[in-house]
């Protein structure tokens, strides 16, 4: 996508074949800066902390981590090793395993010396395809705004709610449920995006809404719990939003707070869409609320908000000194709660039978 005339993707290869650049989203939007990657811990460094997030993004990165990695040696327990690194980042988004067991699938099988330079292929596969994916997502999801603005006649933009970061910032390219947002302003449709500012991290305020003055697309920031009334006097025309793991039955596990925005969405008879590529999908799980594993993560990101303060990026800690905090950083929307999931190959049910008639090879 554009960042002031110029076209970036999140991730991208260093001109000397060998370093991977990213951007480091914890400084955005108050800095865009960015970041190399020289070696594997600065990979694990990048995903774990965040300067890189969203599940398809986490998983381009653990490509491109393991091909650092194996500067180190290109033997079976090497990769192994560097595959055991990379999983235990972060546990929840389905896109760092889905990738780094592709990458032990197609080296093992090379004799040590071809290994490196087909990671590094593998890896840029691996991004190219995420990109792919996601226009093509994009112009499947773009058909339903379309259908609600031909419904709507002139009376407004289309209104769309999303949560969380979930535009090209989590993907290399396009986005999940921002890249119907994004073709459809590119068609000419008039949106305008709700973005919820999705605490504890803020990935709305910081990302998605740079996001979209970057596309120039009209939005407002709302914060977590302004849904449910928008929804109630008629604000929001549909919700789209990303998922880190989708299960087999159709349930999804996305950032914490998507499943009270289904919860009010349903209430509301809104249609709740979650749009996602087929990498996301854990085809091993069926029961997301059971069996999907939740990222912990640390207290002080409840605890302590970041923001400019002056001309300078600093924390606030919002509650007594003695207040613990707890941080589940995803929840689980059940299927019944979903209208349709938006995927590379079509929208379909957000059920079993829904993803096989998508996914026939997975029967
Ligand atoms: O903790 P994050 O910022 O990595 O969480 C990201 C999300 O929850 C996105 O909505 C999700 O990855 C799907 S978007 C591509």
């Amino acid at each position: 996508m554009d960042v002031n005339g110029t076209a970036y993707r999140s991730i991208w290869l260093a001109d000397d074949g060998r370093q991977v650049e990213i951007i480091d989203q914890t400084r955005l939007p108050h800095e865009f800066s960015v970041i190399t990657l020289t070696t594997l811990d600065q990979a694990v460094t990048a995903i774990r902390d965040m300067q890189v997030r969203g599940a398809p993004l986490i998983g381009a990165t653990a490509a491109y981590g393991f091909c650092l990695g194996l500067h180190q040696g290109t033997t079976d327990n090497v990769l192994e090793e560097v595959a055991r690194v990379l999983v235990a980042c972060r546990p929840t988004a389905v896109n760092l395993r889905w990738a780094v067991q592709r990458m032990l699938a197609v080296l093992l099988p090379l004799p040590e010396q071809d290994r490196l330079q087909t990671a590094y292929t593998e890896a840029a596969a691996i991004c190219e395809e995420d990109v792919a994916t996601n226009a093509a997502l994009g112009g499947h999801g773009a058909e339903l705004i379309r259908a609600i603005r031909e419904k709507k006649g002139k009376n407004g933009p289309v209104n769309i709610l999303t949560h969380c970061n979930a535009g090209w910032l989590a993907t290399v390219d396009w986005g999940t449920a921002l890249a119907p947002v994004f073709r459809a302003s590119q068609d000419g449709i008039p949106v305008h995006v709700w973005v919820d500012e999705t605490r504890p991290r803020n990935q709305g305020a910081h990302l998605t809404a740079w996001e979209l003055v970057s596309a120039g697309i009209d939005h407002h920031l709302i914060v977590d719990n302004a849904g449910g009334h928008l929804m109630q006097h008629g604000k929001v025309d549909i919700c789209i939003v990303g998922t880190d793991r989708t299960a087999a039955s159709g349930d999804v596990c996305n950032k914490i707070g998507t499943y009270l925005k289904a919860l009010a969405a349903l209430d509301n008879r809104i249609p709740f869409y979650v749009a996602l590529p087929g990498s996301t999908i854990d085809w091993e799980i069926s029961d997301g609320v059971g069996e999907i594993p939740i990222e912990e993560r640390d207290q002080d990101e409840v605890l302590v908000v970041q923001g400019l303060c002056g001309d300078k990026v600093d924390g606030v800690h919002i509650a007594p000194p003695e207040t613990p905090a707890a941080n589940p950083a995803f929840d689980v929307t059940p299927a019944r709660l979903v209208t349709g999931l938006i995927t590379e190959r079509g929208i379909c049910p957000a059920s079993t039978e829904g993803l096989l008639s998508l996914y026939p090879e997975r029967k």
